[in-house]
């Protein structure tokens, strides 16, 4: 567990975040177990900034991963910095609902839970079949 929070944690510290000044971390363990991590990045054309989740997910895909067994997410300010609805449905492609993702600050984990929790009911691939 210690790791993959410490990806997330250092990936914040890579964020492009200049419009909000929120700079978030996301990292997210493979099938495999290694552990790709990713940030947010901003556009001065406000819509065009994507969130660190989904860096965190192209990361994976690009070294040919296709599963998530494990997730965190490092933000800052006072309120838990869990991963916004769309990044909870980026995330539900690759990631079953009982899968654990870790809420954390800079100073550590401040709640742990799972996708599941996050996204109740949830619409996946298997819904396709
Ligand atoms: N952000 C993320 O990176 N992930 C989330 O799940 C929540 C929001 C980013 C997007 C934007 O760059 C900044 O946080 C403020 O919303």
């Amino acid at each position: 567990m210690t790791n993959i929070v410490k990806a997330a944690q250092e990936a914040m510290k890579m964020a492009y975040a200049p419009y909000s000044g929120f700079a978030v971390g996301a990292a997210v363990r493979a099938g495999s177990g290694r552990i790709y991590s990713g940030c947010n990045i901003e556009n001065a054309a406000y819509p065009q900034g994507w969130c660190a989740e989904a860096s965190a997910i192209s990361a994976l895909i690009m070294d040919g991963e296709r599963k998530i067994i494990e997730i965190a997410i490092a933000g800052g300010g006072d309120e838990l910095c869990t991963p916004c609805g769309g990044c909870r449905q980026k995330l539900r492609e690759f990631a079953h609902s009982d899968v654990t993702i870790h809420v954390c600050g800079p100073e550590g984990v401040r709640m742990t839970t799972t996708l599941g929790d996050l996204l109740p009911h949830s619409f996946g691939p298997e819904n396709l079949k």
